[in-house]
């Protein structure tokens, strides 16, 4: 079975291949980003997304929408991570977060698949800590300042099949791939 993975994010292409390759999926790029509504929840980013892409393409496909929620600055930036993180960086966050404790956060991925049948909308999450410098050069955004609980790691530091293991979009497409086999 093959199916279109619609991003331009080379890590989220990286980490969703293998975790469907373990289950015989093949995961094929699909170079299409679908306009990003206004809204504060990331499965209605997902669902409005799907449609879009589903209307241009008519091909099974998935797509993620993802977010870093620290809990101090009320779970900002949650749907601005994207935004955020091209304004200030690791670096930035870091900076926001200087002389700030506790520093619990948390990543979500909301995980969505379309065919003729419809959609399947699932959510990962994994909660974690930010950390106060960064540390790895794996991943991509904010995995070098975040460390899940219970780890000592970053997911920076972490090999893919690591992160994916304890990860929001590990667990996000692990539940899509369950519900995509019932
Ligand atoms: P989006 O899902 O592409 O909209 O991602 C929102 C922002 O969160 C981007 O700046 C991503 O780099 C960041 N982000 C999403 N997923 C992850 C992740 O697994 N690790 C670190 N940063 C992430």
């Amino acid at each position: 079975m093959k199916i279109y993975f619609a991003t331009g994010n080379p890590g989220k292409l990286k980490e969703v291949s293998e975790k469907f390759a373990g289950i015989g999926i093949e995961v094929m790029q699909l170079e299409d980003e679908y306009p990003e509504i206004q809204t504060s929840q990331l499965e209605e980013v997902v669902r409005w997304g799907l449609d879009w892409l589903w209307e241009r393409h008519k091909v099974p496909l998935m797509i993620d929408d993802s977010g870093l929620f620290i809990k101090v600055f009320d779970a900002f930036p949650g749907v601005y991570s994207a935004y955020v993180f091209k304004a200030l960086g690791c670096e930035g966050v870091l900076k926001l977060m200087e002389g700030v404790d506790p520093r619990q956060a948390e990543f979500r991925c909301c995980a969505g698949y379309i065919d003729g049948n419809g959609q399947v909308v699932v959510t990962g999450t994994v909660k974690g800590r930010i950390i106060h410098e960064m540390q790895g050069t794996g991943g991509f955004g904010y995995d070098p300042i975040f460390v899940p609980q219970d780890q000592k790691k970053t997911f920076a530091q972490m090999t893919v099949e690591e992160k994916n293991s304890m990860s929001h979009r590990g667990r996000a497409f692990g539940l899509l791939a369950d519900k995509l086999r019932e």
